[in-house]
């Protein structure tokens, strides 16, 4: 699809401001409304079919469905040129992908920023729902408007899912070697298939936490041909993209060494990171309030 330039009026509504982003499956635009002169966020997809559209449907009625400040309002969805498009409110402020891109966060600014993401996932998955794609590029940090610099909205449910279906089985597992999600961030059950649930985000948030805190995510994904590495018996070669990519899932991930007083932090990443969904914590509850406590520590 062609690149909608600046001023075109999309959906009879709304007027292109600039593109945003543009990923694997999507576009994004700021469009303003003609009327109500309020911004929002315009993703199309580049897929074009009745998949295209049933995906924007998904995503649209689950974030519809949601009520909390931490996840962006939907607006609109549809179809134009055969492509859904989903039109959510603009979140003012910077993912936190592009605040890594900057530099690793401050250890208490990544502590607060991540205890607002655990509070807001632990709303959604009281509501009913799973995330499945928490990553950096899908929170975006709210510029501060008060004395809270760490207000984020959670964005992108493309992959999102009811914990019912899940549970219920009537959702189809992933298949070994077509996985969708972001492989950096996928917990291990995401990757080979067996059943996800809100430990799954806990999982995609601590290799959030860890990336803030050191720069970069704990499992590196390569981007090799993996008949010809030799892959151990329990690694993951997937399709992705077109490139077979591989991640070890063996081993739990090495937590660097910090500063002493940071010794708690590295007792949640290492349970947030568990292998085995059933040795993390139970809820997001759980680790939202031992960030606060972290936060509040006199020590940090
Ligand atoms: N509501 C919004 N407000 C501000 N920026 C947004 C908003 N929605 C999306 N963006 C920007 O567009 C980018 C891509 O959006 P989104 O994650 O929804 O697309 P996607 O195609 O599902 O991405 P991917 O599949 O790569 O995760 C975000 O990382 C963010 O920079
Ligand atoms: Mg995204």
């Amino acid at each position: 699809m062609q690149a909608l330039a600046e001023g075109t009026i999309f959906a009879s509504r709304y007027r292109i401001k600039r593109r945003v982003a543009s990923t694997r499956s999507s576009v994004v635009y700021q469009a303003a409304h003609c009327d109500l002169d309020r911004l929002g966020a315009i993703k199309i997809k580049r897929a074009s079919g009745a998949n295209s559209g049933l995906s924007v449907v998904q995503e649209g009625r689950i974030l519809a469905s949601l009520h909390d400040p931490g996840v962006v309002s939907v607006y609109d969805c549809g179809l134009v040129d055969n492509r859904g498009y989903l039109i959510t409110e603009w979140a003012h402020g910077e993912t936190v992908a592009s605040l890594i891109d900057r530099g690793a966060l401050t250890s208490p600014r990544a502590i607060n920023i991540t205890a607002s993401i655990a509070h807001t996932l632990h709303k959604v998955h009281t509501q009913g729902f799973v995330h499945r794609d928490v990553k950096p590029s899908n929170v975006i940090v709210l510029t501060s408007t008060g004395n809270n610099d760490c207000a984020i909205k959670l964005i992108d449910f493309g992959v999102a899912r009811a914990l019912d279906h899940i549970n219920n089985g009537t959702r189809k597992s992933a298949q070994w070697g077509r996985v969708s999600g972001t492989l950096a961030y996928m917990a291990p059950e995401q990757l080979t298939g067996r059943r996800e649930s809100i430990a799954t985000d806990i999982y995609a948030l601590g290799v959030c936490l860890f990336e803030m805190i050191f720069g970069s995510t704990p499992m590196p994904v390569t981007s090799e041909n993996a008949q010809a590495i030799g892959i151990p018996s329990e690694s993951a070669p997937f399709l992705f993209g077109g490139e077979v990519v591989v991640r070890k899932l063996l081993e739990e991930p090495v937590i660097p060494t910090i500063d002493g007083k940071m010794t708690t932090i590295n007792s949640l990443l290492t349970y947030m990171l568990r292998r085995d969904p059933n040795d993390r914590p139970a809820t997001m509850h759980e680790v939202g309030e031992c960030l606060d406590a972290i936060a509040l520590a006199p020590s940090l």
